[in-house]
């Protein structure tokens, strides 16, 4: 079957993104290890810009799920962050990020984190638009797809609930 390049734009490998840091002076806490909040700068970025191509214009941020920290990140380690989109929903998509480290260029690398955030695509008012379906192409597209739906169903209930709370 012929494979239209709609289809092809909109699977989670054509939006994926991969973007390389190095942990320099100044972005580190006390402990010669990386500011945490600079390693979330990091992962917003690189998941936005997936959203944004999947979406085809502007996303912003609409939550992001608990954080750990796997590994200490030392000075002058090289950081590598991978994101895609593993689910689209009407307006919202989810994405993950995978942190890796590594003390110097081709060493092993060790995984110092995992991210997933939803964002939405929104119009120039700021309002949400529709985003185009996710074309699953392999096994490991369709489990993320459904991992993440069941993250998207606690997540739509703990907003619920804080709706609830907070009005
Ligand atoms: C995100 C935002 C656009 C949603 O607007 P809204 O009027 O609440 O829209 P809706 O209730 O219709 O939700 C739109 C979509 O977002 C999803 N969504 C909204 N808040 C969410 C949250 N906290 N977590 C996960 N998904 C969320 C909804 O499930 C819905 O998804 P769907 O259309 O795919 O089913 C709005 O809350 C906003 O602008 N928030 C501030 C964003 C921001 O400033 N981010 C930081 C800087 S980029």
């Amino acid at each position: 079957m012929a494979t239209t390049s709609a289809a092809r734009a909109h699977t989670p490998r054509a939006s994926r993104v991969e973007t390389v840091q190095i942990v320099l002076p100044g972005l580190t806490n006390v402990h010669g290890t990386i500011f945490g909040g600079m390693l979330m700068q990091w992962i917003d970025i690189a998941a936005a810009v997936a959203a944004g191509r999947h979406a085809g214009g502007a996303v912003v941020t609409a939550s992001m799920d608990r954080l750990h920290f796997l590994t200490p990140v030392h000075l002058g380690e090289v950081v590598t962050l991978q994101a895609q989109v593993n689910f689209a929903a009407r307006t919202s998509m989810e994405v993950g990020v995978r942190v890796f480290a590594e003390g110097r260029p081709g060493e092993k690398r060790r995984q110092a984190t995992r991210a997933y955030l939803t964002f939405v695509a929104v119009d120039d008012l700021g309002r949400p638009r529709a985003v185009p379906p996710l074309v699953l192409r392999t096994d490991e597209d369709r489990r993320r797809f459904r991992d993440a739906g069941r993250r998207r169903a606690v997540r739509l209930r703990e907003r619920q609930a804080m709706k609830g709370r907070h009005g």
